[in-house]
């Protein structure tokens, strides 16, 4: 663009250059033309004037008289006052036979011997003598003694007058003209610097030239527009008037240097303000590279000033946004990543502890039923202790989600709205809870006890924030979770939520702690008053769930934490919630599979204590043995899923093909996800989570046999209307 401009401009000026150049060619020629044309009308006005003078001078009676005396002394002394009067620089008197018989002049320059040369090869009225480097315009007159016919010729006269460029310009009006006499290709006079005559005549053209043409010579590198006019006479002259045609175009060239020099500062300044500009785009640009460039090394921080609401200030901010949701997302998977691998520590762990705490817990309660009351006071310790260590593995359990969770499809506000009593009880009476149940929200597949557990810690956590007192806001809320929200939170699926928040006005929580809250065992309080697993069981359970746990803190101001769970549609079915009641009396065959022998004889002990007949097997090979041995019926086979040789699921497989008129429970402490899903264990078969107490064993027992015999009762019924 800038080019474009540039060129056009440069194209204008050479043009209009061009046409003033030939205007000022035009008038320096039509000034020449004139001025040459003008003195030649002045010089012969002059010589008109002067032959006048001498034609005047040669009819005086005196000078006649004198002429014929043709006595050179007396000629030359009396006629020396005739130069005076004639205002000539030199006065020759010529007799008729060609004799100089006076010479007169105001110098010495001109020598008489040159004059009488000159007077010898001048025949006409006028002339141009050039002596002693002085050039003379000479005039003649005859003088002539009688009157005609009898008219005798005494001689001539001539007076000459110095001509001069002084002379010349004092005459003319010759401006700026330099003035040149030329006779025969040699400069006779100038007003020329005599060192530049020669190449002055050197330039004349050569050949013939017509009067008042115009020609262009070349004289010391400047140009000259020059034309001249005859000057006639014996001796004939040329008279050249000059003009600088350089340096009549000479502003031409100032005003070309001025353009030019504008052109190219505003060139500069387009150029500087073009940089300027670009700049003002690329240096953005350019920061916004580095800023790719650093993230590509991992520096989520580098810093990109913004300014401005250009194109270029949009693209920074969103590729801010975008590191930002970035650096988000790659924390919360680092966070996922670390919760991940001590999840999987703690689990291995908890699957070891759990069947130690079982042991112990089983064979206390065995040990009740038969201690006296002072040991019984000892063994209610060992129980609770078992009890608090089994606490702790769930815990630990639910963290590394290795827990067996009993899923049901549930209302949250309904198991929300049941926990309230208990709620406002555990939080004490200085802190206010206030509940927001929406309508809104759908069903969640969860289970119960576990959502219970989750509101219960963060409940208890809020409390904990709080001694002085405060609020506690419970909220459930339909929700949506996109894109854009699950871009930043990389285990994130979009879709419908259901949100549980709690919300606090405690202390809140630094950016350090928050960093941490859901490892396990990690606590702020002092010793013996947290374990550290609140959030984790908390942060286990959800995920199982397949929900999504955020928290938002601000120290002095409060924190709230929000779970959200995969939202069910509300039209779907609520489960009949079941009563429980006592330990029920049993009776029937119950096969018992468990490759931990403490437990399995745990197990079978209070089952027979129950009523129960039990096989024991220590793995699926051993108990397919044990049933070919019994040939009576086999009512419950309860066991473990995952065991040496032969595992659970196999062995109830290979045992339905010999036999099917058998419930079963499936036991569990640890069970991988995978194994649990893989393995084949059939959708109505019960699954127990290990640990759990005798009761809970014997209660599913007999509300399988409940069932069964329920089933078999319709079936007959059936059979008997068939
Ligand atoms: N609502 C809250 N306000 C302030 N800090 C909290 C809140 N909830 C959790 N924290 C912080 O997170 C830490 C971990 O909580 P977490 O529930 O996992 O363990 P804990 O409460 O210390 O012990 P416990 O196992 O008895 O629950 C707490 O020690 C506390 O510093
Ligand atoms: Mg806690």
């Amino acid at each position: 663009m800038l080019a474009v401009v540039f060129l056009l401009t440069a194209a204008v000026l050479v043009l209009v250059q061009a046409r003033m150049k030939s205007h000022v060619r035009e008038d320096l020629a039509s000034a020449l033309r004139s001025e040459s044309h003008v003195y030649a009308e002045i010089e012969k006005a002059r010589r008109e004037q002067v032959q006048q003078t001498a034609a005047l001078i040669a009819s005086q009676p005196s000078l006649k008289t004198l002429m014929s005396t043709n006595d050179r002394v007396t000629v030359e002394d009396v006629s020396e006052p005739i130069l005076q009067t004639s205002h000539a620089d030199f006065l020759i008197l010529e007799n008729s036979s060609f004799e100089m018989l006076a010479f007169h002049s105001k110098s010495d320059d001109v020598p008489r011997s040159t004059a009488r040369r000159l007077m010898l090869t001048t025949n006409g009225e006028e002339d141009w003598w050039f002596a002693g480097g002085h050039l003379y315009d000479v005039s003649f007159a005859a003088i002539e003694a009688g009157a005609a016919p009898e008219r005798r010729s005494l001689g001539r006269i001539a007076l000459g007058r110095e001509v001069s460029p002084k002379t010349i310009t004092e005459r003319g009006t010759f401006g700026n003209s330099t003035l040149v006499l030329v006779r025969q290709d040699t400069v006779l006079l100038s007003s020329l610097p005599a060192s530049v005559w020669g190449e002055f005549e050197a330039a004349l053209p050569h050949g013939p030239a017509t009067s008042g043409s115009i020609q262009e010579i070349n004289i010391a590198g400047e140009r000259y527009l020059t034309s001249f006019v005859e000057l006639p006479g014996d001796h004939p002259l040329r008279f050249y008037s000059l003009q600088s045609y350089d340096q009549a175009t000479g502003f031409l060239r100032y005003l070309n240097q001025m353009l030019v020099t504008l052109g190219a500062v505003a060139v500069l300044v387009g150029a500087f303000i073009a940089f300027f500009v670009s700049r003002q785009i690329t240096r953005p640009l350019e920061r916004l590279v580095r800023g790719t460039q650093q993230l590509e090394k991992g520096d989520f921080e580098f810093q990109i000033p913004i300014s401005g609401n250009d194109e270029v200030a949009d693209l920074t901010r969103s590729f801010e946004e975008m590191r930002d949701s970035l650096r988000k997302s790659r924390e919360g998977s680092l966070r996922s990543a670390r919760l991940e691998a001590v999840g999987k520590l703690a689990g291995g762990v908890a699957h070891d502890f759990n069947n130690l705490v079982m042991i112990i817990k089983g064979y206390s309660d065995l040990l009740l039923g038969t201690a006296d009351p002072k040991e019984k006071a000892y063994l209610e310790e060992i129980k609770n202790a078992g009890e608090r260590a089994s606490a702790l593995t769930r815990q630990l359990l639910a963290f590394s989600r290795k827990q067996v969770l009993e899923p049901q499809v549930l209302d949250p506000n309904q198991t929300v709205r049941s926990m309230v009593k208990m709620l406002r009880v555990l939080i004490g009476e200085d802190v206010e809870l206030v509940t927001s149940f929406s309508d809104r929200v759908g069903r969640v597949q969860a289970d119960p006890g576990q959502l219970e557990q989750v509101v219960m810690n963060l409940a208890v956590n809020a409390r904990d924030a709080m001694p002085d007192g405060g609020k506690l806001i419970i909220e459930t809320q339909a929700c949506y979770l996109d894109e854009s929200y699950a871009a930043t939170h990389s285990e994130v699926i979009p879709g419908s939520y259901v949100r549980i928040a709690t919300t606090d006005t405690g202390c809140g929580m630094s950016k350090e702690i928050l960093g941490h809250i859901f490892e396990p065992f990690f606590t702020t309080k002092e010793l013996g008053k947290g374990t550290g697993l609140g959030l984790a069981t908390v942060y286990g359970i959800v995920k199982q769930s397949r929900g999504h746990i955020s928290v938002y803190s601000e120290p002095g101001v409060g924190t709230t934490f929000k779970v959200y769970l995969p939202s069910l549609d509300k039209s779907v079915p609520l489960p009949i919630t079941q009563q429980t009641g006592g330990p029920p009396k049993g009776e029937g065959t119950i096969l018992l599979v468990e490759d931990e022998p403490s437990l399995r004889v745990l197990a079978a002990e209070s089952l027979q204590r129950l009523g129960y007949t039990v096989l024991q097997a220590g793995n699926g090979l051993e108990a397919l043995a044990v049933a070919e041995k019994h040939s009576a019926k086999i009512d419950v086979v309860v066991t473990d899923i995952v065991m040496p040789r032969m595992g659970g699921p196999q062995f109830v497989e290979n045992l339905r093909k010999k036999r099917d008129d058998f419930a079963v429970i499936f036991m569990s402490g640890y069970t991988e996800a995978a194994a649990l899903e893989n393995a084949n264990i059939g959708s109505d078969a019960i699954l127990l989570n290990k640990p759990f107490s005798s009761d809970v064993l014997a209660r599913r027992i007999s509300e399988l046999q409940q069932k069964m015999a329920g089933s078999a009762a319709m079936s007959m019924a059936a059979g008997n209307a068939g």
